[in-house]
């Protein structure tokens, strides 16, 4: 079955409102599920005036809309026909807080934060169709560097030559305490045993698929973050960022016309521009 990758590079805008310093690094950061990716990677991005580019929201994503049209999470070619024929964008939230992921128009950013949806992701991204329609996206939306990128493969096969790869890691036991911290702070009434299980079962699937698995590349820094609070995880991989060129964005000056607050994350558009 052809795929085709998008037909040009779908627009990627910077929406900080500072002047960009330093070189514009790509910064590929992996892991397994509830490593602390996520929470340090829009750190990262936020501290840099970078865009933050969640891969694991795109596979979640496209698991829910799927399910939503009636497409079997089992068929791997009309996956792929799903992934290239929506139109998946993240935009920069209203207010403070990540940017938010939407399909054909629809906000479906709370929606992908279940289990179910988090076990759909996991299975459909073993199809090798399906990563490479999403893999193309991913690539496409960090060409211009200047990006955080987080998932499972990005500094193997998205991003093989990003300047910076960070892999996360941490024991099954903490990840899954903090997934249950996180639930329970939803509302979300759910064993600690059941989401250890759960946390065990994603670990498998995502390190032993054929395409793509979870993998430290062989130049990615490890960093354990069991028992490390985020801000010393961020520090350090700033350190690295810095050692690197990278600088935290010059604010432009009251007066100038834009706003010199926080940088805010950039509108992602991560679908082929005539889909
Ligand atoms: O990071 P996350 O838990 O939101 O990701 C959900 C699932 O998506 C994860 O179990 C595996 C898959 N995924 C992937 O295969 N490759 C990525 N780059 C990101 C996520």
């Amino acid at each position: 079955m052809p795929e085709s990758p998008p037909k040009s590079p779908p627009a990627a805008s910077a929406a900080a409102a500072s002047v960009p310093a330093g070189p514009r690094l790509r910064i590929a950061i992996d892991g397994p599920a509830a490593s602390g990716k996520g929470t340090v990677a829009r750190a990262v991005a936020d501290v840099l005036g970078y865009r933050y580019l969640d891969t694991g929201a795109m596979y979640r994503a496209l698991a829910l809309v799927a399910r939503q049209r009636g497409v079997p999470l089992t068929d791997e070619a009309a996956l792929a026909d799903l992934a290239r024929s929506v139109r998946m964008e993240f935009r920069a939230a209203d207010g403070p807080g990540p940017a938010r992921i939407f399909v054909d128009g629809h906000d479906l950013s709370e929606a992908i934060r279940t289990q179910q949806v988090g076990e759909d992701a996991s299975a459909i991204a073993v199809y090798p169709a399906v990563r490479r329609a999403l893999v193309a996206l991913q690539q496409a939306l960090a060409a211009e560097g200047g990006v955080v990128v987080d998932g499972r493969d990005i500094g193997t096969v998205v991003l093989p030559d990003a300047e910076l790869k960070i892999y996360l890691d941490a024991t099954p036991e903490e990840r899954a305490r903090r997934r249950w911290a996180e639930l329970q702070s939803r509302g979300v009434d759910v064993g600690l045993d059941e989401v250890l299980a759960e946390i065990h079962r994603r670990d498998r699937q995502d390190s032993g698929r054929a395409t793509g698995p979870l993998r430290k590349a062989d130049d990615a820094i490890t960093i354990d973050t069991t028992g490390r609070p985020p801000d010393d995880v961020l520090a350090e991989i700033l350190a690295r960022a810095a050692e690197r060129g990278a600088r935290p964005p010059t604010p432009i000056a009251p007066g100038s016309g834009a706003d010199a607050g926080r940088p805010t994350t950039g509108a992602l558009d991560a679908s082929p521009p005539d889909a």
